[in-house]
């Protein structure tokens, strides 16, 4: 008896390391997750802290640095958010802190593979001479360095490189080049599958053949490493609360969609013009009339000059929370997390068309499926590997309450803030320990009846801060050792089937 308590304590010491997310798996419509087989909606933030720009300016990749990391898990924590989308990462960087963090509170990870720069990504005006070894060596890293995280959720083989009907012309065969020759690379080098698919700009005229071209399957056999596992659509077509379900023709996607044999999301939304957003647009994404797509993801964390943030943070580390993050969490607190868990048994067991050119419906959209080869040198690159490419892995998170000062969009700091370790996906008002001025929590409780009252409603709340960060700290404690006994029960059968 001893020993097996003893043994029972090493499982749960072990397990304290090793608590990791489930990975997700495509199901023709649906991602769900691989081992409780729910359903898996994203509930999603853009993240790229530095601007578009900041690829190889020297200050890093937006998972790489702890400090930043562990203060906007925190905040996308309280915000209820499941999913971050990352672009222009740097594969020669230590992404384990930051990815680490993000899996710790039930957060996963898409990744952008390609990086604006020259031969870092395909050029939409001559695919042919973009379609190299080096670039896809370059790639090949990307997924070198994140393959072996649990919560990867998916590489974006592309992103907007089709945005009209004459680039609808050259690159729909490269971009399913690239996604076959992504995919090879993970079948041979990658523990698991690792979706991988494509961003489409929000450009009506060739949204549906850009889907049709790659959701296809292109031989009869099973082997068609080209066809895309999901589909990512940028869409600011809904703006302010004069919107709606058929003027925003969010209708008409689900219409263009319904019988879709790969996720479909919006991997971008929130238009911003007018400001401040009130983010209508949520309750209808995650609603019963559109159980067809797979969630979205809110452009974006971060403010910059194009005045999309939800959070101003600053070069010292400090952040200022905005008046968008407070609405956007009141409309999250709405969402029926219950029905977004539930699987459409006819959703995923449709299966793809044959690609063929009737699927296609724009004159001048490419409707050539003989897909290019990849150049000299790959399949060897393939099956050996990049040399030396650093793999990332998950590390134990020690650190968990946020150092840098953050405040909240009354002005007060906030205090306590820090992470809860969690083993399953994130949702809506999940945690709300760390927003203790209780801004935030004034404001969630008014927003259903009211959501243009949002931000008002967190003025005046900064006298709680101390109880309610006494208070806060205790459960935060107490969730914390839950959610790795909870872990270890799983962890420590697998260590006794060992
Ligand atoms: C796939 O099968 C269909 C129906 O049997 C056939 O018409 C088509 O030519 C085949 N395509 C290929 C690429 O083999
Ligand atoms: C979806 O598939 C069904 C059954 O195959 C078909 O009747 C329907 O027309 C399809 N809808 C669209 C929008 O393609
Ligand atoms: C960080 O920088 C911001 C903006 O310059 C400033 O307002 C704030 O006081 C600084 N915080 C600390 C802790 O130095
Ligand atoms: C990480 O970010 C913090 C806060 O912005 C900054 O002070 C620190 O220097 C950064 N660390 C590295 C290694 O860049
Ligand atoms: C299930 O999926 C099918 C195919 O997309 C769709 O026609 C049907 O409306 C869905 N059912 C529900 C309850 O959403």
């Amino acid at each position: 008896m001893l020993s097996l308590i003893s043994i029972l304590g090493f499982a749960c010491a072990l397990a304290a390391r090793v608590a990791a997310l489930n990975p997700v798996v495509v199901h023709e419509q649906e991602f769900s997750d691989s081992v409780t087989n729910d359903r898996f909606v994203i509930i999603g933030i853009d993240y790229q802290p530095g601007g578009q720009g900041a690829y190889g300016t020297g200050s890093g990749d937006p998972l790489s640095n702890g400090t930043t990391c562990l203060r906007d898990a925190a905040l996308m924590q309280q915000l209820g958010v499941n999913t971050i989308r990352c672009y222009n990462v740097d594969p020669s960087l230590d992404h384990n802190d930051c990815v680490s963090i993000f899996d710790s509170v039930g957060i996963y990870i898409l990744i952008d593979v390609n990086a604006p720069v020259p031969g870092l990504s395909i050029d939409r005006s001559n695919p042919s001479s973009s379609y190299t070894t080096s670039y896809l060596q370059h790639i090949f890293t990307v997924v070198e360095a994140f393959k072996s995280f649990p919560n990867t959720l998916g590489f974006f083989a592309g992103n907007e490189i089709i945005n009209d009907v004459a680039t609808g012309q050259a690159n729909p065969p490269y971009i399913r080049a690239v996604q076959r020759d992504l995919k090879n690379y993970i079948a041979a080098h990658a523990p698991r599958t690792i979706p991988v698919g494509y961003s489409a700009a929000d450009v009506q005229e060739v949204l549906q053949d850009t889907w049709a071209y790659l959701q296809c399957k292109n031989s009869n056999g099973t082997n068609d490493a080209s066809r895309s596992d999901f589909f990512g659509l940028n869409s600011y077509s809904w703006c302010g609360s004069h919107s709606s379900y058929t003027i925003s023709g969010y209708s008409t996607l689900v219409e263009t969609f319904s019988n879709t044999t790969i996720p479909i999301f919006l991997s971008e939304y929130g238009c911003n013009d007018p400001a401040p957003r009130v983010f209508d647009e949520v309750t209808t994404l995650y609603g019963p009339q559109m159980t067809t797509l797979s969630g979205g993801l809110v452009y974006q964390y971060t403010q910059d000059s194009s005045n999309y943030g939800l959070v101003q943070t600053y070069g010292n580390g400090t952040a200022q929370l905005l008046g968008d993050y407070d609405t956007l969490m009141g409309q999250y607190d709405k969402i029926d997390v219950s029905l977004l868990a539930s699987s459409n048994s006819t959703a995923t067991s449709l299966q793809p068309p044959q690609c063929n050119a009737d699927l296609i419906s724009s004159d001048g959209f490419s409707t050539d499926f003989n897909i290019p080869n990849p150049p000299n040198g790959v399949d060897q690159l393939i099956k050996s590997g990049v040399p030396n490419a650093p793999t990332g892995s998950i590390v134990s998170v020690t650190r968990t309450s946020v150092q840098v000062a953050v405040y909240a969009t009354n002005g007060a700091r906030l205090s306590g803030l820090e992470i809860q370790a969690v083993s399953t996906a994130n949702s809506p008002g999940q945690s709300r320990s760390g927003l203790s001025t209780g801004a935030v929590a004034s404001a969630t409780a008014s927003s259903s009846a009211d959501t243009s009252s949002t931000s008002a409603g967190g003025s005046g709340s900064a006298s709680s801060t101390g109880a309610a960060a006494s208070a806060k700290a205790s459960s935060g404690a107490y969730r914390f050792g839950a959610g790795f006994a909870g872990a270890a029960v799983v962890i420590g059968a697998g260590a006794f089937a060992l």
